[in-house]
């Protein structure tokens, strides 16, 4: 349901005490619902509970998790004792915490080598979804947890997404209802130079809202679009190959309706769909999932067509908060009602469109520009 749990009601607590049991003296990772995104948990501070998330999800090993805690004293318990904060990191704690922000701190030996993938930093959010705090205040321990998917897939915005994708893999699912946010927290590292921030990938945070609290005299770089590193999320595993992120098991397509780059043509819906047909060679009839703004123009050319089209909204065009909350939805959703592509709407890259944006690109194995 998209009812908020209860978190003092007797069920609640005999699911988290159980859960706690699982995660301590079973050392076995579970499920849980952040307002993010649900996370595959393990107790942070323990190297085989930890190693036991990498085989569950079969995420390379060079990827490092996010931490999880409770409150303010768990985090200091994390850190080096010699560390100060640089001034930006009280300011986006103050607003955003607990929430969708996760900081990148140095790391100290309490956190073991595996957790952080051997990278001297590590990252750290405090959640805002009462079960995953009070999972991890009532257990007393730090969390690492990615998101609760086998490497590779969208990330799972209810417990249902969660059982389809790792059912008879771990002992526990806590059903905590829908994702508030619906993508991943916004990575940000505060410790490069002073007054800059970058943001290592966008998400629940915006870069307005960062803008916004951290004031005009302090830069927030923004990785591709103002900067680029080594980027952590999609290091190659072995050379020229990138990991695939995001995907669905059938092919997304990204549909722009902008100017396309010298490179690209225009093509019509039709074209698009009749060329998509031809490349699958299918036995049965094509059926196409659209993943399309509300009153799009795109929907009405799909519709137009005469293939089968099975549609989920990503919102209005006004509100990029609500294709953040629909998107991981749609993508499972289609792939799971068995169309054969899913086409993807570009949403404007202005607040949460940003982090749309951006696992939209990995999950599409190619753009199109359409003409409407
Ligand atoms: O909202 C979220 O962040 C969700 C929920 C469960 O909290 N978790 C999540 O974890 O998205 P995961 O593992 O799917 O993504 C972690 C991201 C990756 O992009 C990873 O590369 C980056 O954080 N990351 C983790 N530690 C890092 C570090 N020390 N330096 C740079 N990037 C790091
Ligand atoms: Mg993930």
């Amino acid at each position: 349901s998209d009812a908020p749990p209860t978190v003092n009601s007797p069920s609640t607590l005999a699911a988290l005490k159980e859960a706690t049991h699982d995660l301590l003296d079973r050392q076995l990772p579970i499920a849980l619902p952040t307002e993010t995104v649900y996370g595959l948990a393990a107790n942070a501070l323990h190297a085989d509970s930890v190693s036991r998330i990498f085989s569950t999800k079969g995420r390379p090993a060079d990827n490092p998790l996010i931490v999880h805690i409770s409150s303010l004293p768990m985090l200091r318990s994390l850190l080096p004792t010699s560390f100060t904060m640089p001034p930006s990191y009280p300011k986006l704690i103050d607003a955003f915490w607990p929430g969708p922000l996760t900081l990148l701190f140095p790391k100290s030996s309490a956190i073991p080598p595996i957790c952080t993938a051997n990278q001297p930093t590590v990252a750290i959010r405090m959640p805002s979804h009462p079960v995953a705090r009070a999972l991890i205040s009532l257990s007393n321990t730090p969390l690492a947890a990615p998101s609760a998917n086998s490497s590779g897939k969208p990330s799972p915005t209810n417990a249902a997404h969660v059982l389809a994708d790792l059912k008879g893999r771990i002992p526990l699912i806590l059903d905590g209802g829908a994702c508030e946010v619906g993508v991943e927290s916004t990575v940000v590292d505060g410790l490069s130079a002073p007054g800059v921030v970058k943001v290592l990938r966008p998400g629940g945070v915006t870069v307005e809202e960062l803008q916004r609290v951290l004031g005009e005299k302090t830069k927030v770089l923004v990785h591709k679009r103002d900067y680029e590193d080594s980027d952590i999320e999609s290091a190659p595993t072995t050379p020229g190959m990138k990991y695939r992120h995001y995907s669905p098991t059938v092919p997304v397509v990204l549909l722009l309706t902008s100017p396309p780059p010298e490179s690209c043509k225009t093509e019509s819906m039709h074209d698009i769909l009749d060329e998509l047909h031809a490349s699958m060679s299918l036995h049965d009839e094509f059926k196409v999932g659209l993943l399309a703004l509300s009153d799009s123009p795109i929907t009405k050319a799909c519709i137009a067509t005469h293939y089968e089209v099975q549609r989920f909204s990503l919102g209005n065009r006004s509100n990029p908060a609500e294709a953040a909350h629909r998107l991981f939805d749609g993508l499972l959703t289609l792939d799971r009602e068995g169309v054969d592509v899913i086409l993807v709407e570009g949403v404007d890259e202005v607040k949460e469109g940003l982090a749309v944006m951006n696992r939209v690109r990995k999950a599409a194995g190619e753009v199109r520009y359409v003409s409407v």
